[in-house]
């Protein structure tokens, strides 16, 4: 039986699992069929299931739009719990929009002008976020984001993101384990390198430039 202290639980989840934007075996071989199945399925659903599981006694957050969620949890140190599994289901719907089939290459235009006058060439831009990304200790992401018109890197620990600072991202990339482990064991760099060379997609970094 309810407690009679808590409001009235709603009868259906607010928040959903997105669907993939591209099939399971469409990053291969950089990443497996098997990952991707896991990693969505089984990873960013349980965010999914576990957000709406607190949020049925959140009254006040519980119509807020998933950004919005994330933001006012981060302000709150009494909602870690919401925050964590709020911002993993918005950072892995950013991570899976951030790739494509037959991605990488490099962006046009003005991305590419705010590329080269941030980090140098591309080359020299693809090693700083391989360092970075390798250098993050344990679970977390790493980032480009845009911040007082240039283009800067930033790594977070295990749920957390820029976003929640009012931050503007344009690429996020997933270096949890469970990320790579399947195709590239330890190898972090391999895939954070991969990720680059073969998945980014450059069109979506552009669109969050604005
Ligand atoms: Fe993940």
């Amino acid at each position: 039986m309810r407690s009679p202290s808590l409001p009235p639980a709603r009868t259906s989840a607010l928040h959903v699992l997105s669907a993939l934007p591209y099939a399971q075996d469409a990053l291969q071989p950089v990443l497996g069929a098997r990952t991707l199945s896991l990693h969505h399925g089984e990873h960013q659903r349980g965010y999914v299931d576990t957000l709406n599981r607190l949020l049925e006694h959140e009254s006040d957050l519980a119509a807020l739009p998933l950004q919005e969620l994330v933001v006012a949890c981060a302000r709150d140190p009494r909602r870690t719990a919401l925050f964590d599994q709020a911002a993993q289901v918005w950072n892995h719907e950013f991570y899976w929009n951030s790739m494509k089939p037959q991605g990488g290459g490099a962006p046009g235009g003005a991305l590419l002008a705010l590329l080269r006058s941030s980090f140098g060439d591309l080359a020299d831009f693809r090693a700083a976020f391989v360092a970075a990304a390798k250098a993050r200790f344990g679970s977390g992401w790493i980032w480009l984001v845009h911040d007082q018109g240039r283009l800067v890197l930033e790594t977070t620990g295990n749920a957390d993101t820029p976003m929640a600072r009012g931050k503007r991202c344009l690429l996020g990339c997933d270096v949890w384990e469970h990320a790579y482990y399947l195709d590239h064991q330890a190898q972090r760099a391999d895939y954070v390198s991969a990720f680059l060379e073969r998945l980014v997609d450059w069109d979506f970094a552009d669109q969050n430039l604005g």
